[in-house]
């Protein structure tokens, strides 16, 4: 079985403050770092560092960007579909506070430039029963997972950053749905974790959910099984990233055949230790160094 991961790239501009900047304010950053990042990009590092076979990453990029084709195969990734147009390569502009805190503006340039017909030569290597990893930060979704769900590919949707564009999207195809709790209200309008899950079940009662509770742990939701899991403790330098690095954890350990407990245990694990190292690729963990970490659950 293949993994495709279908996604966004971006190089992200990180701009450490003292806090977020308010409506009519103006402030100085502190410093200043460009990290390799992009959900989907991130995603697919964090597929290939958790050990997942088959992985395969699509994206669009810009010249500007080719240094980021190697970090990607050099986790174990296939990059034969990052493909480099004549847009300048998607940003993200972040501000990371004191607390390690962060809000993020997008430019996606390449990022949507994705198009039918790149999207078809792209699925045209995949079959029934591969898995396609997606999240909201390119375009022509709603195209990919019709195609994708006609092949009778296992769709996995993280539905981040949640925009009108996700309501285009027939979200019924979804197999499994990664999201924290700020998604879960934008799908629900609910904002109790159990009311959410609750909805979600009654929307879409096929599609198993994994629900991200930050410091709370996470959970995972299926007909009428859920399991809970709690979160590491750790001191936070920097939080982007950690979703994506779940997100690939989960699915690796999934992968390799791993009970529910143990992907999100794994998952939960290698994400607290992403927030501790800055940058969005940087911070994520090689398995070896999950498996060898010491680092304990919040009591
Ligand atoms: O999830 C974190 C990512 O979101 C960042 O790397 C940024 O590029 C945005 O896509």
């Amino acid at each position: 079985m293949k993994i495709l991961d279908f996604g966004s790239i971006n190089l992200d501009f990180t701009y450490q403050v003292d806090h977020h900047v308010k409506t009519g304010e103006t402030i100085t950053s502190l410093n200043r770092t460009v990290f390799p990042g992009g959900k989907g990009y991130n995603q697919a590092v964090a597929l290939g560092r958790a050990g997942a076979e088959g992985v395969f990453f699509a994206c669009r990029l810009g010249k500007d960007g080719d240094f980021l084709i190697p970090i990607c195969s050099d986790a174990g990734v296939d990059t034969r579909y990052m493909e480099i147009t004549d847009l300048p390569t998607g940003q993200g502009i972040i501000q990371l506070n004191r607390e390690g805190d962060n809000c993020i503006i997008l430019f996606p340039s390449a990022n949507r430039s994705i198009d039918e017909e790149f999207a078809d030569r792209v699925l045209e290597g995949f079959t029934c029963g591969d898995l396609l990893l997606l999240q909201n930060e390119i375009s022509s979704l709603s195209y990919i997972i019709d195609r994708a769900y006609e092949k009778g590919m296992r769709i996995v949707m993280n539905p981040s950053p949640f925009d009108f564009r996700l309501k285009e999207c027939d979200l019924t195809k979804i197999g499994i749905f990664m999201i924290n709790e700020t998604e879960g209200n934008q799908l629900t309008g609910k904002d109790d974790p159990e009311e959410i899950l609750d909805a979600l079940k009654e929307l879409y009662p096929e599609t198993e959910i994994i629900l991200t509770l930050g410091e709370k742990g996470s959970v995972y939701s299926y007909k009428d099984k859920r399991i809970y899991q709690s979160a590491y403790e750790v001191v936070p330098v920097d939080t982007t990233a950690a979703g994506d690095t779940f997100t690939g954890y989960y699915l690796a350990s999934l992968l390799k055949g791993l009970s529910i407990e143990e992907c999100l245990d794994t998952a939960s694990k290698a994400s607290a230790m992403s927030v501790t190292v800055k940058g969005a690729i940087p911070s994520i963990p090689l398995y070896k160094d999950v498996m060898a970490s010491d680092i304990r659950k919040r009591g």
